[in-house]
């Protein structure tokens, strides 16, 4: 049977205070779950998460991360300084870093490759804005992003990688891509793992649907054939909402 990785994307919410009041009750409310979880607190909270996932079956993620290991970048977070806190999956990519924080493909490649080095998992994101799926764009792009980002990368290394397409013009908005849509971009992105990796591995790869996932309409999306997960923002920061998308069958 498949087994659907469901994450949680805690964004910039959540004192330290409030990330270990939901984290404790997510642990208790998904200690049955057997779906593959995980949440990303923000990095100021990580330390305190970990110490209540820990032996749990919630694996602890980061929203980002610095291009390398150390050295004078003020304001970055190490990848050693992630593993130090137990965090197993680290989000890359993602659209608000590339749109709002002018994160390249260059920059996400040398973190994505960074982070597999060192043995924690990437969810790497991609996804289209409105403006370039209008104008019949949303192919080269997501081709371009998967590509790039996965440059360098090797066949071996990609049963650590998680694709999460997010539609840009989908996140925070209430607009969700149906779930035909959604299944769409999927498959293209298969095909393109496909041509990079061969069929084998396109199978394989676990791609989350990312983009105001709700408890009403996750069982919709992940009856879709390519869709194998969840990458939930607003309704991942209580327990009530995101507890019913973990859960949703
Ligand atoms: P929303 O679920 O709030 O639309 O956010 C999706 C997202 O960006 C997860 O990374």
């Amino acid at each position: 049977m498949k087994r659907y990785f469901i994450a949680g994307n805690w964004k910039m919410h959540k004192t330290i205070a409030e990330a270990v009041a939901l984290a404790s009750e997510l642990k208790d409310k998904l200690a049955d779950c057997k779906e593959k979880l995980m949440i990303a607190p923000p990095f100021t909270a990580l330390q305190a998460v970990s110490k209540i996932v820990e032996g749990s079956n919630i694996l602890l993620g980061a929203q980002n991360m610095g291009p390398e290991e150390s050295g004078a970048h003020t304001g970055e977070i190490s990848v050693l300084m992630l593993k130090d806190l137990g965090v197993r999956v680290v989000i890359l990519g993602h659209s608000e870093r590339r749109h709002t924080y002018g994160e390249n493909d260059e920059l996400i490649n040398k973190k994505v490759r960074l982070a597999l080095s060192h043995k924690l998992e990437v969810i790497l994101c991609v996804g289209e804005t409105l403006e370039e799926r209008e104008h019949g764009m949303l192919e080269n792009v997501i081709r371009r992003q998967l590509s790039e980002g996965l440059k360098g990368v090797e066949l071996s290394a990609l049963k650590d990688v998680t694709i999460a397409y997010e539609p840009v013009w989908a996140i925070g908005t209430g607009k969700t891509a149906t779930p035909e849509d959604a299944d769409a971009v999927h498959a293209f992105c298969r095909q393109v793992i496909a041509e990079m990796y061969g069929k084998d591995a396109a199978k394989a790869i676990v791609i989350q649907y990312g983009g105001s996932v709700k408890a009403d309409n996750a069982a919709a999306l992940m009856s879709k054939e390519n869709i194998d997960g969840a990458l939930v923002g607003g309704a991942s920061l209580k327990a009530e909402a995101f507890v019913p998308i973990a859960k949703f069958r």
